[in-house]
């Protein structure tokens, strides 16, 4: 079913609720550590002032669990908003409430108010149809531009859009439904998935709805010692899901029925301890020292992934291949996204920490396409339907 642009819809003069994903890191001091999604809502938000919309603007922070939590305030947003786009940004402490629509009828054309964090009221996460209907209250027209927040079912994504005579997706939205659809639904062959990160059970239901539309899929970073553990190997002291055994040979098994060719690490960089400075050495998967355990991908590893990505037509990547923000393990990780940055396919990667990993490989500008969704990637991913998109179908 289809799913209207913001360009489709009328919004000239009219009160828009945009629900954007400012869910951003913020330091201890309330500085914002990382604006990559601010940046990303900044077209939406510059088309719809030239039209001349009355632009009220809502998020979620962090999980304050229906509390008011001062330290996920999205009032450093708002500032941030305001010195991107050059203009105020006017702020509601509260999201819902008299005092939040006065605030809304007060706004002139191409004017912006940011609603404080949606997820101090409960009804939020709950989506509860008082609620919804509260934030419906603010608006004619209603926008949805957070992909990362898309499969979530909160009052703000699916409770509003069902209250509205208007509805549609902004155009990141837009952009990532595209780029990803290319990716995954009509993708340049072959496909090489490569999935890394602490744990198996976090990537199970994409790793076992993925498989047939793969050609190949690599495996890298913790989770891969549970793979390696299921294979019968010595991990050491690694981390290792021990109940997860039995499923990484269902996925081994898996893969083969499906003509899907599994590459896990031939050698791992080792060592006593998860810190800096240890002494770490590089060794074969079957010989991993008693004591130690592995953090991350070892070189021949990192080679043999670099050429299955290289002749790969289509390329998607989630998790890091070791423990990346530690000096003496970030290698293997960084040669992966140099080599998805230098391949000839159509690489699309998603998930925060390999997208930090990609910015600091220095490569982002080399990658087709950056998702700004953690979860609502991955459930993109699993061929899952975002409610948050359902809920903008006509
Ligand atoms: C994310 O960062 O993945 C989104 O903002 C969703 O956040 P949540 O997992 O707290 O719902």
């Amino acid at each position: 079913m289809a799913v209207k642009s913001i360009r489709d819809l009328e919004i000239g003069g009219r009160r828009v609720f945009f629900r954007f994903d400012f869910n951003v890191p913020l330091d201890e001091t309330g500085t914002i550590k990382d604006d990559t999604r601010i940046q990303r809502a900044l077209p939406t938000l510059r088309y719809a002032m030239e039209q001349g919309a009355r632009c009220i603007l809502s998020s979620h922070l962090g999980r304050p669990k229906g509390e008011k939590r001062p330290e996920m305030s999205l009032r450093p947003v708002a500032l941030r908003l305001g010195d991107l786009l050059g203009r105020e940004v006017r702020f509601a402490d509260d999201c819902v409430g008299t005092k939040a629509e006065d605030a809304s009828h007060a706004l002139g054309d191409g004017e912006l108010l940011l609603l404080e964090n949606l997820r101090f009221h409960p009804g939020e996460t709950k989506n509860e149809p008082e609620f919804a209907q509260k934030l419906a209250r603010l608006a004619d027209v209603y926008v949805n531009d957070a992909f990362g927040t898309a499969h979530r079912a909160h009052a703000s994504t699916v409770g509003v859009p069902g209250l509205v005579s208007a509805k549609g997706a902004g155009l990141l939205l837009k952009e990532e439904l595209d780029s990803l659809t290319k990716a995954f639904s009509n993708p340049e062959k072959p496909v090489t998935a490569i999935f890394g990160g602490a744990k198996v059970s976090d990537k199970l239901g994409v790793l076992t709805n993925i498989l047939e539309r793969m050609d190949s899929v690599l495996i890298g970073g913790g989770m891969a010692n549970t793979f390696l553990a299921a294979d019968g190997l010595d991990m050491g002291i690694s981390r290792v899901e021990v109940d997860m055994l039995d499923t990484a040979r269902d996925i081994v098994r898996s893969a083969s029925e499906k003509g899907c060719s599994l590459y896990l690490p031939v050698d791992v960089v080792s060592a006593p301890a998860m810190e800096h400075g240890a002494e770490c050495k590089t060794v074969a998967v079957e010989a991993v020292p008693t004591g130690e355990m592995a953090l991350d991908i070892g070189r021949r590893t990192a080679a043999e992934f670099t050429g299955v990505i290289a002749r790969a037509g289509t390329i998607v990547w989630n998790g890091p291949m070791g423990v990346f923000e530690l000096e003496d393990f970030k290698a293997g990780t960084m040669a992966i996204a140099r080599a998805v940055a230098s391949a000839p396919g159509f690489s699309v990667v998603g998930g925060g920490d390999t997208v930090r990993a990609i910015h600091q490989a220095g490569v982002t500008e080399n990658i087709s396409y950056i998702s700004t969704g953690g979860g609502a990637f991955m459930e993109f991913m699993e061929g899952k339907t975002l409610p948050g998109v359902a809920a903008l179908e006509e």
